[in-house]
């Protein structure tokens, strides 16, 4: 037995913006609020939301997050405007953090405790307010995930409110909004669209239509993130990024992520680092690791990621797919070598003891047991890379 959840309604492709209104006219919303960034109103992309809800545009207020992260006290604050001003409807626009701070919102205003007593795994009581996502990136696809992920500051992380109710009623992922992104964000956002399919086809409730979802996403960001990153306004490279990381968020969220997501919990926060970049160092190594004991789930991974396994053993394939992700890293220019962002020899052990603690919430969902041993092991191939 196996299931899918997702949004209701998905608006895909060029131009997919102009189908808010029609969203809006079958949700019927009184009173909107738009939670967004700075960058994304600077950008004009808020202006241009406000244009495609047709007259819904006069039931519209906005938040704008000025930190670049979404946090608790973010989430809150704007539950609170929530319940005060009565909204039905919560619009999200921009990258992955205005999106969480949307979802958490939604659901935070309908539970009196406040957003803390709600991180992890299925610990909502009812349904939030209708949300509808926007992305401005092709990344994090937290657009169709079922978590919404804040930073906790007294825990030095993120978290997450990971359940069903936090999936958004409809999303708008239109490749357009994304042309404005610079090649070290494209490769960024696209490398954690590219990891969202490794882990989610390789993770413990992987099924069918999840394997669908992510296969395709790998097969797309092989062939088109590289473009993307080279010349941001290659329209065809841009379109099928964002459709990427959309499927490779839908297969991720319905079957699991990994090590490379636990473990990157606890580097994330180090100077340096953000989601992307962790992910960029661990995941070959990890995927080195995982590959022990899955040959043929990693042979296949190769094949998705464009690598040529005729002819060759399934050992032998299932190794080309760490080395088609470091090919992939080495052309957009991302490190995945911790010695590149100034961690000394010294703090490997101590960097990987605590990702190990960090990451214990998401590493039951590996398909192959990690020792704290393991996690050490893994950090040093990093360190010496
Ligand atoms: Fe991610």
């Amino acid at each position: 037995m196996y299931y899918i959840v997702q949004p209701k309604i998905l608006y895909m492709g060029r131009g997919a913006l102009q189908g808010l209104e029609k969203i809006l006219r079958l949700m019927e919303p009184r009173r909107i609020l738009i939670i967004t960034g700075p960058t994304v109103t600077k950008l004009g992309i808020v202006d241009r939301a406000l244009q495609a809800m047709g007259s819904y545009k006069h039931r519209v207020e906005t938040f704008i997050n000025p930190k670049p992260e979404g946090d608790v006290a973010i989430v809150e604050e704007c539950a609170r405007r929530v319940r005060e001003r009565g909204y039905d409807l919560i619009i999200g626009i921009g990258g992955g953090s205005p999106l969480d701070v949307a979802k958490g919102a939604a659901v935070v205003a309908v539970h009196e405790e406040g957003m803390r007593p709600l991180l992890g795994r299925d610990r909502l009581r009812r349904k939030g307010i209708p949300t509808v996502l926007v992305p401005t990136t092709a990344g994090s696809g937290t657009e169709v995930t079922q978590a919404a992920v804040v930073h906790v500051p007294e825990e030095g992380c993120k978290k997450s409110i990971w359940d069903p109710r936090t999936m958004a009623e409809a999303a708008i992922v239109d490749p357009e909004l994304t042309l404005h992104m610079p090649p070290g964000l494209t490769a960024e956002t696209g490398l954690d669209a590219l990891v969202h399919a490794v882990e989610g086809y390789a993770a413990h409730e992987a099924n069918p239509i999840s394997k669908m979802y992510t296969s395709e996403a790998m097969r797309l960001i092989v062939r088109y993130l590289v473009r993307a990153y080279r010349d941001g306004s290659d329209m065809e490279a841009r379109e099928a990024m964002a459709r990427a990381a959309t499927l490779a968020a839908i297969g991720a969220t319905n079957s699991g992520l990994g090590a490379i997501h636990a473990l990157a919990l606890g580097l994330d926060s180090w100077e340096g680092f953000n989601h992307c970049r962790s992910l960029a160092v661990l995941a070959p190594w990890v995927m080195r690791f995982n590959r022990v004991g899955n040959e043929t789930l990693y042979a296949d991974i190769a094949r998705y990621l464009g690598e040529r396994v005729e002819g060759l053993s399934v050992e032998e394939a299932s190794l080309k797919a760490s080395e088609a992700v470091l090919c992939i890293l080495h052309e957009v220019g991302m490190s995945s070598c911790l010695k590149d962002y100034e961690i000394r020899e010294e703090e490997v052990k101590p960097l990987a003891r605590e990702a190990y603690r960090v990451g214990q919430r998401l590493l039951p969902m590996n398909i192959r047991e990690v020792s704290e041993e393991d996690a050490i092991g893994i950090f040093q191939k990093a360190f010496g890379a």
